[in-house]
């Protein structure tokens, strides 16, 4: 049975790609960063995702492809319905249409407006920015979709990337040349380690699991507490942290400032999650997998 991961180029792709690689029927596409082997889509254009669907007809489709850049999608509305709604649209109507069956989606923790995070599965949405009320319509959409769904709630996810762009490479890219960092010291999240997400996907999928998940990190800390973990494991100096208010950031989007998510759902069928700081163990393992540098 064909499994298709839509915007394997990016973070939470390319570790579906690291994982599954040489599996039977798995495919995996870009959009603009190529990779060799993976197959082109825009998945915001309908006739792309009608072409490639009617071809290799999935069974699972796995969705990391998003406009994900929460002030970009402030600043460009439009092109964030595109990009993330519109997108979500053609993956349903051409599953439909070619016999698909089940759909991973990923889904933030900027659905809360940050008043009582972290927050479980039932908590009620009410997001503060465009990208979060974009998600909270896509999630609606698949719940009135008919195919079967897994939402995997997450958020602050880092990792080996090929790209080189979450939270994890301005580290690297200040600390680790000895330079500073500024990072908002009030907004509260539950790290992920990219790892750990792609492996509850596949438990859940494994397991025959459906519905709306959390799938992060079980510590809850602000960005310096996380910058200064990252910095004691991979051995940069932390008085280079330095922690200032959101406000002073003048971000296009507001942020939820106490978000994050509980695990107790995931917890119990048996899924385990890494701190940060078994996180980094297992990064330092594993560093030829930066693939910044290929
Ligand atoms: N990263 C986080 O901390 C975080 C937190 C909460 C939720 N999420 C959600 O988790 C999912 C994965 O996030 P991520 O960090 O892996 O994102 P990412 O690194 O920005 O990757 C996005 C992927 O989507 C592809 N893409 C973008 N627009 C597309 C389009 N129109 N058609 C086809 N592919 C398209 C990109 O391809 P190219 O790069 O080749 O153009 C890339 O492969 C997203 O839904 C995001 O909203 C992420």
């Amino acid at each position: 049975m064909p499994t298709l991961v839509i915007g394997a180029s990016g973070l939470v792709g390319y570790e579906f790609y690291r994982q599954n690689k040489g599996k039977k029927d798995w495919f995996f596409t870009y959009r603009s960063v190529k990779v060799d082997n993976f197959l082109q889509l825009d998945a915001s254009d309908a006739g792309q995702v009608e072409k490639l669907f009617s071809e290799l007809k999935p069974d699972t489709v796995i969705l990391p492809a998003a406009m994900a850049w929460v002030d970009k999608c402030e600043r460009e509305p439009e092109l964030a319905r595109k990009n993330n709604v519109e997108l979500l649209q053609n993956v349903i109507n051409a599953m439909k249409r070619h016999g698909g069956r089940r759909i991973v989606f990923f889904s933030t923790d900027y659905l809360f407006d940050g008043k009582g995070g972290p927050y479980s599965e039932d908590a009620e949405p009410n997001p503060l920015n465009v990208y979060g009320r974009i998600k909270l319509e896509c999630e609606r959409m698949l719940e009135h979709s008919g195919l079967d769904y897994i939402i995997l709630r997450t958020t602050g996810i880092f990792g080996w990337e090929k790209q080189g762009k979450n939270f994890l490479y301005r580290i690297f890219d200040t600390l680790g040349k000895g330079k500073p960092i500024e990072v908002p010291n009030d907004q509260y999240a539950t790290p992920t380690y990219v790892k750990d997400i792609v492996e509850a996907a596949m438990a859940l999928l494994g397991k025959g699991q459906k519905g709306t998940f959390n799938v992060v990190g079980p510590q809850s800390m602000n960005r310096v507490e996380l910058a200064q973990k990252f910095a004691k494991g991979f051995g940069f100096d932390e008085k280079l942290i330095v922690g200032k208010p959101t406000s002073e950031f003048k971000s296009a989007a507001p942020r939820p400032m106490k978000a994050g998510f509980r695990i107790d759902k995931i917890t119990k069928l048996g899924i385990r999650m890494r701190t940060v700081e078994g996180a980094v163990e297992d990064m330092k393992g594993r560093k030829e997998e930066d693939d910044r540098y290929e």
